[in-house]
Formats: structure tokens, C-alpha cells, sequence
């Protein structure tokens, strides 16, 4: 597959993406990075040399994923809405990161540490991370892969948070190679 990989942030998803992919975990190739906006993980783009690109309007996302041949996109803490026009002509070819076990903790408000602060209020015992498939309904798409950890001991939202995206650096590569398995 040739993937383009969606940021908002930090990029740390994004680094342990290239990393597995120079590893050779999997196959298909990292050949565009895009940000909605002047984020800091675009750095892991430029220092492994995969063109990087801020765009910000929406309109201008069917033109770059094209003049790539892009074939499956990864949202790897992209925080925007990926528009319509995007979910139609990629469906089933994008996936996204979610740092829960949906479907509980997902949809609408449900991002970043809005997610571990409710973990933690309803004083779950275990979390994880999900990658599932991108459709028009927020974080309702097919899941591709889920893995649990336990939170049973911690004392604070950012415990959960630091343990979940452990999880998350290693199940996104997973899911890239079982998706490749069975293409
Ligand atoms: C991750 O927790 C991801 O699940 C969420 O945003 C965070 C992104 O982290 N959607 P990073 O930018 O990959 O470091």
C-alpha cells in the first residue's frame, strides 16, 4: 500500500510508524505525511526524508492524496474531521487510532485526555487502544485491531494516558500488517 499518514501533534504514532516501517514490520510505504496544521511531529517527516505537507483547507486534500497515488491513509492523532469527500473516495482504505477500548469512550468528545479523564472517573480496571476503519459516523467504523492494558493501579488520567499510548505505538503497525495479510 502506499499510505499517507494524517497528524495534529506530537507525532509520537507517526515516529513509531517509521520506525517499525525501517524495522520492515510491514511493507507498504510511508510516502506522505499531512498536517492540519504547523505541527511538531512533522520533524520525524523531514528527518526520514517523506515529504511533508500543513494543509489546513479541506478542498485541497483530494489533489495532494492524488498527486501521490495514495492508496490507504492512517489518522495517527489527526484531531480534524476527515471531510466527506475523503471518507467517499478512500472508503475502507483509512484507518484510524483511538486511545480507548471502543466502543466505549468514543465518538463525539470523546479525544485526547477528555477520554482518560473518564476512564479514570468511572474507575475502569483496564483501557487500550483501537484502530478501526474511518466511516462518516465519529469513531464508528469496523475495528481493525484492539489491545488492553490494565489501569487497575494508577492515580491519574495522564497514568492511563502514558500506558494507552504505549499500547498504541505497537497496534498501529499490527494493523497495517494484518491489513496487508489479507489484501
Ligand atoms: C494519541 O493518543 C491518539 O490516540 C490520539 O491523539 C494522540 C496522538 O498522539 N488520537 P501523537 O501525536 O501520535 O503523539
Amino acid at each position: 500500500m502506499n499510505i499517507a499518514v494524517f497528524i495534529s501533534g506530537r507525532g509520537s504514532n507517526l515516529k513509531a510508524l517509521i520506525d517499525a516501517k525501517n524495522r520492515g514490520e510491514f511493507d507498504s510505504n510511508i510516502s506522505l505525511i499531512i498536517s492540519n496544521k504547523d505541527a511538531k511531529g512533522l520533524m520525524y517527516g523531514y528527518y526520514a526524508n517523506i515529504d511533508s505537507f500543513v494543509i489546513k483547507d479541506d478542498d485541497k486534500l483530494l489533489d495532494k492524496l492524488r498527486d501521490y497515488s495514495i492508496d490507504f491513509i492512517v489518522l495517527a492523532g489527526y484531531l480534524k474531521t476527515v471531510p466527506d469527500e475523503i471518507v467517499d473516495n478512500y472508503e475502507g482504505r483509512i484507518i484510524n487510532i483511538h486511545p480507548s477500548l471502543l466502543p466505549k469512550y468514543g465518538g463525539k468528545g470523546f479525544y485526547g485526555m477528555n477520554v482518560h479523564q473518564a476512564v479514570f472517573d468511572n474507575k475502569e480496571k483496564e483501557s487500550g487502544a483501537s484502530v478501526h476503519y474511518v466511516t462518516k459516523e465519529i469513531d464508528g467504523g469496523d475495528i481493525v485491531l484492539q489491545r488492553k492494558v490494565d489501569i487497575s493501579d494508577v492515580k491519574s488520567p495522564s497514568e492511563i494516558r502514558d500506558r494507552v499510548l504505549e499500547i498504541e505505538h505497537t497496534i498501529l503497525k499490527d494493523a497495517i500488517k494484518k491489513i496487508e495479510e489479507e489484501e
